[in-house]
């Protein structure tokens, strides 16, 4: 079903799981946004794992919440097998999920969670159909709490903003990279919700473009003015004036602030911080790594040379030229004007501020 023959402009959900522990995974595939609205159906585990390594699913929360429910589904070869051989399953399919991209902590933080909950049934001496239950009912909560969070994060946000500000956004961070509702674009639509008027720039993110064809598509579903510019024409727009405030969203942020997000926004947020404008993180507790002391640590995912070679199937480069693919980089703290959280705003961004609020 193409956009132009959706019977409804409400933002369809991006993520659902249909049925009991012998149901299956259903996600809309970004890939193929904006111009067909496609579903995929996730039936084994190995589906799942290709959808969030081929960014059919992607997004921090998203892919977390993606990864809790292919542990249902890749459990499901293991329902007639003895108690030993099933967890050997569930450990199996825990490990093979965590190998499908290594930035987002969000993916680990719904694993592990999933692997708290597998040791508790266990202990409490449930059968193997009793985990298998349990832990989706885990997946449903952690896909249910991902849509309260994202609307307390959206409430925080708003109160930063001032109608008619122009907010710039990089990747995306909305409802499709989420259960519903986004991080940094619930700012915009919670704004837009209050009757502020907003107008938002959107950087169309190479190599992926998930600003044009994410981003740029959410927006105007929801008919909020946007305007699509590329990456390079940030500055150009901040120094114009039409920026006050830079939201994005993050994949792991680490103890004292350093954020990891999509590659570009580090130089977003150094052309912010020379134009003097505000830069924000939008994110959830989940997306903290207290672990790490800096961003220093955090795992940079690198991929396929094809995505620069040949972005969205055209040849755009010698075949044989040397590529170097980073899918992410650190905006350091410093550059941080605050991190939104559905606890509230991190500012300063200090470790003593990021601790008390995620831990405490
Ligand atoms: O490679 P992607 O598209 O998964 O990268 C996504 C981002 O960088 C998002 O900004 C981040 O995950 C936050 S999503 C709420």
């Amino acid at each position: 079903m193409t956009i132009a023959d959706s019977p409804t402009q409400a933002a369809p959900d991006p993520i659902r799981y249909e049925g009991d522990t012998a149901g299956h995974l259903v996600l809309i595939d970004q890939t193929r946004l904006p111009v067909e609205l496609i579903y995929l159906d996730c039936r084994d585990v190995e589906t799942v794992w290709e959808a969030i390594k081929m960014l059919r699913v992607r997004g921090a929360p998203a892919i977390g919440i993606a990864a809790a429910y292919g542990v249902i589904v890749g459990l499901q070869t293991a329902t007639d097998k003895s108690p030993e051989e099933f967890e050997a399953r569930f450990y199996e399919v825990v490990e093979y999920l965590a190998g499908s991209r290594p930035t987002a902590v969000n993916l680990f933080w719904a694993l592990d969670r999933l692997k708290a909950r597998y040791a508790a049934e266990k202990e409490a001496g449930k059968s193997t159909a009793e985990i298998h239950a349990a832990l989706l009912a885990e997946a449903r909560f952690i896909h249910e709490d991902d849509r309260q969070v994202c609307r307390a994060i959206g409430k925080h946000g708003a109160e930063l903003i001032q109608p008619g500000h122009g907010i710039l956004t990089h990747c995306n961070a909305g409802g499709l990279a989420t259960a519903d509702y986004g991080t940094a674009l619930a700012v915009m639509f919670t704004c837009h919700d209050q009757g502020k008027d907003i107008h938002v720039f959107v950087d169309e993110t190479r190599p992926l473009l998930q600003g044009s064809r994410l981003t740029a598509w959410e927006l105007m579903q929801r008919n909020i003015p946007a305007t699509l510019i590329c990456d390079n024409m940030a500055a150009q727009v901040m120094k114009e004036g039409r920026i006050s405030a830079v939201i994005t969203g993050a994949d792991r942020i680490a103890a004292n602030g350093d954020s990891a997000n999509k590659i570009g926004t580090y130089g977003v947020a150094v052309l912010a911080k020379a134009h003097g404008i505000p830069f924000y993180i939008a994110a959830p507790i989940s997306t903290f790594d207290l672990s790490l002391p800096t961003g220093d640590g955090i795992p940079i995912e690198q991929r396929d040379p094809v995505e620069i070679i040949h972005g969205m199937g055209k040849q755009t480069a010698p075949e044989n030229v040397q590529v170097y693919n980073p899918a992410f980089d650190v905006t350091p703290a410093g550059l941080i004007a605050g991190i939104i959280t559905e606890k509230g705003v991190i500012s300063p961004v200090t470790p003593e501020n990021v601790a008390q609020v995620v831990a405490g």
